[in-house]
């Protein structure tokens, strides 16, 4: 390279790197490809990209593969994490009134700002392909979509959930599954299979509000226990719950917990399927987010150390693929003969069509590829609502750090109404996720959860700076 080229690279990186500190360039932010700089500024593609490595070496942008260069997140010191969490220690029967109702009403409204509900954006996901697919077989099979599948489901969309085994670290047969309309359902028979009324099941703190009111509608009574912000359920507190209280049975997310984000670590996985044995308790494990880690590796679902069928496993397609088309399945172990009757007697079974479609896409369609993509963005889009936490919200606030999944847990300082942020921040048509929905004992009034399941934009950035104001004028 002479001097003059020499010179022509530093300024374009100059260039770049003034861009990025006068913030039109954002954190998180892909920059223009090599080719598009190099058309722009009217260099060749070998001044661009020593350029980039030069930006690279500085510090200021990062290289992700395939998919280019993006401007690195600002070393903002991170705000501090939540402690354990500490229900209450009584069961208590539950009654959660409006509130779920309204947070996933404002889902609807398409002006509202989706920090809320725990949805992924129709963007992430392989929408086009879907449709196609959906369409030929709608087309070509016409007399197989419009006839019953009964349960377990069609066989070949099993064939494909077990061949996703591997992946799991777990190995089951195609008959071991059951198709449900979704996690939901899943989560509904396992449940009844295993409780009736006035029994006491054991959910970790804070608790995904659909299976606390789930467990409302069941007439169950919810044992609340302390959950670390990073490792999930504690053992310890459940081995002493289970001296103290008569459990009929568990219900846990180990993997990226919905809300908290926490991810229970191998050893303790292998060491709660142990105690669930012993104890013959019934655990059912919702493992909805477990192929959403940001990590390189999955971690093997509880299940996979379950040698005498006490796990009832549930999941569904609903957070990486479709959630409209109500695809999911449990494999209920040793209460298989229970879950499937209660299936036969409450939706009898699954449409059919969203069963080929989906079983289509997992063979051909590159559903390896299409999550490797997904949990790039959504750990981008945590990472950037974790960035606007730390700059706007008041200081003493905390928040979850997850490695998977998409929602973020926040913990204001003591005295901020969640409630109160909720309705405010509503009526100026942004949505969020009280904290008090989560608890059986309406607990976390100052917690919120914050839904990255959509691209970062201005319309997102903007509404996270008025929360924060919102914060301010509160606390002033
Ligand atoms: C932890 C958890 N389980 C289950 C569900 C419901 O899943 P599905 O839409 O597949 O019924 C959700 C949805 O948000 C969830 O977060």
């Amino acid at each position: 390279m002479d001097r003059a080229e020499a010179k022509l690279y530093e300024q374009v990186a100059g260039g770049i790197a003034r861009q990025i500190r006068e913030g039109v360039l954002r954190a998180g932010e892909r920059i223009p490809s090599v080719r598009r700089t190099s058309r722009q500024q009217r260099v060749s593609v070998s001044t661009v990209l020593p350029a980039y490595f030069l930006l690279e070496n500085q510090g200021l942008i990062e290289a992700r593969p395939q998919s280019g260069f993006y401007v690195k997140p600002r070393p903002l010191a991170p705000p501090p994490e939540p402690k354990i969490s500490a229900p209450p220690t009584a069961a208590v029967r539950l009654s959660s009134g409006d509130l779920i109702a309204e947070v996933l009403a404002s889902t609807r409204n398409p002006e509202v700002v989706p920090l809320g509900a725990a949805v992924v954006s129709p963007e992430l996901m392989p929408a086009k392909p879907l449709a196609r697919l959906t369409a030929a077989l709608a087309r070509e099979s016409c007399a197989k979509a419009l006839s019953y599948e009964f349960p377990p489901g069609l066989p070949a969309l099993r064939r494909q959930i077990a061949k996703r085994g591997l992946e799991l670290g777990w190995a089951f047969k195609p008959d071991e599954v059951l198709i449900t309309n979704g996690c939901m359902e899943a989560l509904n028979l396992c449940l009844r299979a295993v409780a009736k009324a006035g029994d006491t099941v054991a959910v970790e703190s804070p608790c995904y509000y659909g299976i606390l009111e789930l467990m409302e509608s069941l007439g169950l009574k919810a044992l609340e226990l302390p959950t670390h912000p990073r490792e999930g359920l504690s053992l310890s507190a459940l081995t002493a719950a289970l001296r103290r209280h008569k459990v009929k049975a568990l219900v846990t997310i180990p993997s990226f917990l919905n809300p908290l984000g926490c991810c229970m670590p191998e050893e303790n996985r292998r060491e709660l399927a142990r105690l669930i044995a012993k104890r013959r308790l019934p655990l059912i494990e919702d493992d909805i987010y477990g192929d959403l880690y940001f990590e390189a590796r999955r971690l093997k679902p509880i299940a996979a150390f379950d040698r005498e069928g006490w796990v009832l496993f549930c999941s569904s397609f609903s957070k990486t693929l479709a959630s409209g088309f109500r695809v999911g399945w449990t494999l209920p172990g040793r209460f298989r003969a229970e879950v499937e009757k209660l299936k036969r007697n409450t939706t009898l079974a699954n449409a059919t069509l969203p069963q080929m479609a989906i079983a289509e896409y997992l063979q051909n369609g590159g559903y390896e590829r299409h999550l490797r993509q997904l949990r790039r963005a959504l750990e981008d889009n945590v990472r950037q609502v974790s960035d606007a936490v730390a700059r706007h919200f008041p200081v003493g606030t905390r928040v979850s750090r997850p490695e998977g999944g998409y929602v973020l847990w926040v913990e204001f300082p003591k005295g901020v109404d969640a409630l109160d942020l909720h309705r405010r921040a509503l009526s100026e048509q942004i949505s969020i996720a009280p904290g008090p929905i989560f608890s059986a004992k309406q607990k976390y009034r100052n917690c919120v959860r914050l839904n990255c399941g959509h691209p970062w934009s201005d319309k997102i950035a903007g509404a996270l700076r008025r929360l924060g104001e919102m914060l301010m004028e509160r606390s002033a």
